[in-house]
């Protein structure tokens, strides 16, 4: 049993609002995507469905593993590496995704600043690198003072349910705190910690490697589920890479993305972490 699996697809598969936007990224660009956080697959595998050139990076092999063998004739690749560390050989995609909120997951600025580096090296000239961000993180208001129910599984007679506890800040990050649980067993809580970014701060941060920034898209909230602001970032026409120590910024800044702190008191939504 990869239990690694079962929870992430849990905590992350049903989430479908964004699927729209990723398979029209994938369209435009017209060639090989690198999904950056892969999961299990939630997005590769729709993308591959359509016969894109898929390349699945991600740091947890437990979840490449799964999504490598729902990937069976598909036209996917799987990578297991740090998204703030990795070479893939001179290999160039007219397309990079970032789903969900994983460009909140690597660690602050500095992290991003090493991805950005990274996805940078990766693009061909003139390609797009776009990450989703949560539009908000604060997750209890006054309309809604419980959190949602949790989402449920039953695996071989077996229930598996991972439920959001609650969203509070720390040193400036939102914890998201969920207990998972095994019928008949123990429960387990995890904490997940995001930075707290909004889509102008990474335009920002990317500008000055280089990146020129496309207006922002949205993936509207639902009952369920929060929105996001997606940050579209393009690579120079002529991309050999990124900018050195020194270098002066040459991104155009435009776009109007929400941040997460402008909708803090907004209705309560699962983040999908
Ligand atoms: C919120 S999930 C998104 C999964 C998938 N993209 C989706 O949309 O369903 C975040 C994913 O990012 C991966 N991840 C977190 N930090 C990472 C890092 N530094 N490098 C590569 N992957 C990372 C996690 O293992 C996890 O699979």
């Amino acid at each position: 049993m990869n239990l690694e699996a079962v929870w992430h697809d849990l905590e992350c598969g049903g989430y479908v609002e964004d699927l729209a936007l990723w398979r029209e990224l994938a369209a435009d660009a017209g060639g090989p995507v690198l999904d950056v956080g892969a999961g299990t697959g939630r997005v590769t595998l729709e993308l591959a469905a359509r016969g894109v050139d898929v390349v699945a990076l991600d740091v947890d092999e437990r979840l490449l593993a799964a999504l490598a063998a729902r990937a069976d004739g598909l036209p996917v690749e799987t990578v297991v590496a740090d998204a703030r560390q990795f070479s893939l050989d001179g290999r160039r995609f007219s397309l990079i995704i970032v789903p969900m909120q994983t460009l909140q997951l690597f660690g602050g600025r500095p992290g991003r600043a090493a991805f950005l580096r990274c996805a940078l090296d990766h693009l061909e000239p003139g390609g797009v690198l776009a990450a989703a961000l949560a539009d908000a993180m604060d997750c209890f208001d006054d309309e809604h003072d419980i959190p949602p129910p949790p989402e449920t599984r039953e695996i071989l007679g077996v229930r598996y349910a991972s439920q959001l506890l609650t969203v509070v800040d720390d040193d400036g990050r939102a914890a998201l705190h969920r207990r998972r649980t095994i019928a008949g067993a123990e429960a387990e809580d995890v904490i997940i910690h995001l930075d707290r970014v909004s889509a102008d701060e990474i335009a920002t941060e990317a500008g000055a490697l280089g990146f020129a920034t496309e207006p922002h898209l949205h993936i509207p909230q639902t009952e369920e589920y929060l929105g996001s602001t997606v940050v579209v970032l393009r690579a120079p026409a002529g991309n050999g890479g990124h900018l050195r120590l020194g270098s002066v910024a040459s991104g155009a800044f435009r776009g109007t993305g929400r941040t997460c702190e402008s909708r803090q008191s907004e209705s309560f939504g699962r983040t999908v972490p």
